[in-house]
């Protein structure tokens, strides 16, 4: 059909999301987070993919059940083929695969970081192409020059953490729990970013985090000799300064990336894109360059499965799908 109703899996990492998706609308998107994390401070990729395995068929229940359609309304099934890790896609590919041999129906395989970008399609605004887009995750640092949907040209990357990296491994140091980011930033709406930090820059449009990562520890451990109980009492603004400082870079390569491009419909993605500073921040600069800035609903800016369903929607119009010797790929 040419409005095909498609089921969309997301597993890359550690959140199992199914959606349905219609030309157009986003009929459902259920995502099972796994808590298990948060007590080793990092995602362990054993863990993640066992979780995986016992979730996949109740999102994918809850999914068709809150988009009022059933297994036989399905017309294509998309995946994440990657990158993530691989025994959590795993998951996600095998459960895809089986679908589509019982129902006889096309597979679509997706690019997750081309899926972040295409996010923004799940609903109204949609920017018009090409735009520029930073896509900010807890594994990826991209700007991304979006010539249509599915010519997405890279012009800029980390060279080493990922923004949500530095967010997570900062707070790692503090003795926050995993994820980070959400409280750093929650904290930084209460302090002020009074310390400074070192930020190595390697210049153009990539971007770097390792050289601030050493400058907070560094900065911390020297403030700690001088007061043991200085991380405890200043807790609000050293998270305000290491988001200022984050938020910093990202901006100021966004704006250099525009400069490059001449683009001045600019977007974020990915799931840094929630920071309250970050969104803030790229507003006031769209304004003072004269942007028109584009910034997801939280629920399609961390991982999420409708944003898969929506980039298997330009792959289906455009006829391109999967076979089913198709495997999972961890780096794309
Ligand atoms: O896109 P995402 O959900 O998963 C990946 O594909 O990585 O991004 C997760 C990352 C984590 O590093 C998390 O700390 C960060 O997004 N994050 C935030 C905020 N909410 C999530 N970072 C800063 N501020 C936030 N409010
Ligand atoms: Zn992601």
């Amino acid at each position: 059909s040419t409005t095909p109703t498609i089921l969309a899996i997301e597993s890359s990492c550690d959140d199992t999301s199914a959606a349905v998706v219609v030309s157009g609308a986003v009929l459902s998107n259920v995502t099972a987070s796994q808590a298990i994390h948060e007590a080793y401070g990092g995602v362990v990729p054993e863990h993640a993919s066992r979780a995986h395995q016992r979730n996949i068929v109740p999102t994918v229940a809850v999914a068709l059940q809150r988009a009022g359609v059933t297994a036989e309304d399905i017309d294509a099934v998309a995946f994440t083929r990657g990158p993530g890790l691989i025994g959590s896609l795993m998951v996600g590919v095998s459960f895809a695969k089986a679908f589509a041999l019982a129902r006889g129906i096309p597979l679509i395989e997706v690019d997750h970081m081309q899926a972040h970008v295409l996010a923004h399609f799940a609903e109204d605004p949609q920017p018009e192409f090409p735009f520029l887009c930073l896509t900010v995750s807890g594994g990826h640092t991209q700007l991304v020059l979006v010539h249509s949907a599915l010519h997405q040209e890279i012009i800029g990357r980390t060279l080493d953490d990922a923004a949500g990296e530095a967010f997570d491994k900062s707070g790692k140091l503090l003795g926050l729990t995993y994820p980070a980011g959400p409280e750093i930033d929650r904290r930084a709406q209460r302090g002020q970013p009074s310390i400074a930090f070192a930020r190595p820059d390697p210049g153009g449009l990539d971007f770097s985090f390792s050289g601030l990562k050493t400058s907070i520890l560094y900065t911390l451990q020297k403030k700690v000799k001088e007061d043991p109980d200085f991380v405890a009492q200043h807790l609000d603004d050293i998270c305000a300064s290491i988001q200022h400082s984050i938020v910093s870079i990202l901006l100021q390569k966004l704006q250099l990336a525009a400069e490059a491009t001449g683009l001045t419909r600019v977007a974020l993605a990915g799931g840094v894109s929630a920071n309250s500073d970050l969104r803030l921040g790229l507003e006031a600069l769209g304004q003072e360059r004269g942007w028109t800035t584009f910034i997801p609903r939280l629920e399609y800016c961390t991982d999420n499965a409708a944003m898969i369903g929506v980039t298997a929607r330009f792959k289906y119009a455009a006829g391109l799908f999967a076979e089913q010797d198709v495997a999972p790929a961890a780096r794309f």
